[in-house]
């Protein structure tokens, strides 16, 4: 099944494994239980398909499903989704109603966003389910630790009038992919107390969660009741072997791959691409990949991260372009026009880990660029 269509599937596409993301969601459940699974579907499922993503943790058994602003969570809903969902991003003047409407939490870090919560609530008559966020050490968002009393004794206010629920606390790792960074201790211990403080002042949260997929598969101390699972989910590791260190394998859920557009000769000496910035050192055949950087073939991947045509990797070459890039296949090349290219996703490589690595980014980048133009086409034994 395709969902766009601005490149002929059979070109290019992303397939996505939906038995791969099961397989991921399931190895970390159980690596987590008793806590739950929160499945981080934000940014488009982290450009799997947000809609598709969802669905598939639900049928996995995820209770909860996580995202940024609430206008990605009424996708959700509009698509049939009806269980839990928090949203976590909101705008300075965003309203909250339609949320509140939908039975989608929202987080609040601060008292106007707790006032937004409640006016909401009024304006459409349905309690409002908040989850507070504390800001523990990312110094991104939530609640500063000396304005948490604050807001939890406003919280409860609000509790009390029945317009709104508490229904979560949770705050945000900075480090937890670096083993032994000293952050995340810290960060730890102000959650903890902070969830003490809250509950001393009165307030019953259904869920408490810190974790996302580098703590959910390092730091079985910060479970607490869910974890909130994105990178992983999607099959790639949150850092540098997080996944093998917790005894857990991940497959990669998306796979970058299309048809090589044109195969033609090159003499030693020619040069390729815009700026001619790489010189054929001899003859050779090149073949294009109808991608680009508009699709989110990032251009730094340029000489410096291969692609795989057939069982050989080959090197990209040349500047990539907006809608295509150039690889170099070798002299005396078998491969033809039609002949299929993964760009990463493979069981046997190259996997976004490795781009990531060639264009020093993180794999998360990646995956969640590949633009809207090119085709996710579902690819699992039972669709
Ligand atoms: C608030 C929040 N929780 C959880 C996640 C999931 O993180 P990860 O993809 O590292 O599991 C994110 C993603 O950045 C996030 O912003």
């Amino acid at each position: 099944m395709t969902t766009h269509s601005m490149i002929d599937p059979r070109t290019a596409s992303a397939t996505i494994d939906t038995d791969a993301l099961r397989h991921n969601i399931d190895a970390i459940a159980h690596h987590v239980a008793p806590a739950q699974v929160m499945a981080v579907v934000k940014a488009d499922g982290y450009g799997h398909g947000a809609v598709t993503c969802a669905r598939v943790a639900r049928e996995a058994g995820a209770p909860w499903l996580g995202i940024a602003t609430i206008g990605e969570a009424l996708v959700l809903r509009e698509a049939g989704d009806t269980g839990p969902i928090l949203s976590w991003l909101h705008g300075p003047e965003e309203d909250y109603e339609p949320a509140v409407a939908d039975g989608i939490d929202v987080t609040a870090g601060t008292v106007d966003q707790l006032s937004s919560a409640l006016m909401a609530a009024a304006a459409c008559e349905k309690t409002a389910r908040v989850q507070l966020e504390l800001d523990s050490g990312m110094r991104r968002a939530g609640s500063d630790p000396a304005e948490w009393d604050h807001l939890c004794r406003a919280a409860l206010e609000c509790e009390q009038t029945g317009a709104v629920k508490i229904t979560g606390i949770w705050s945000h790792l900075a480090t937890a992919d670096e083993p032994d960074h000293p952050a995340t201790q810290k960060q730890a211990d102000a959650f903890a107390d902070a969830v003490a403080h809250a509950r001393s002042v009165g307030l019953e949260p259904e869920i408490v969660h810190l974790a996302n997929s580098a703590a959910a598969l390092g730091h079985p101390e910060l479970h607490h009741d869910a974890v909130r699972l994105g990178i992983a989910m999607y099959g790639i590791d949150p850092g540098d072997g997080c996944a093998t260190r917790a005894g857990v394998e991940l497959l990669p859920a998306m796979r970058l791959r299309a048809q090589l557009a044109a195969v033609r000769h090159v003499n030693e000496g020619d040069g390729v691409s815009y700026g001619h910035s790489w010189i054929a050192p001899h003859d050779t055949t090149l073949g294009l990949v109808p991608l680009g950087y508009a699709d989110g073939i990032l251009r730094a991947a340029s000489g410096r991260v291969k692609v795989r045509v057939g069982n050989r990797t080959v090197p990209i070459v040349g500047r990539v372009c907006m809608d295509q890039f150039m690889i170099d296949l070798g002299p005396d090349a078998p491969d033809a026009v039609g002949d299929e290219v993964t760009l990463f996703g493979a069981v046997d490589g190259p996997r976004a880990e490795d781009w990531a690595e060639g264009c020093d980014t993180i794999g998360y980048e990646i995956v969640s660029r590949i633009g809207g133009r090119v085709p996710r086409v579902l690819e699992d034994g039972d669709e």
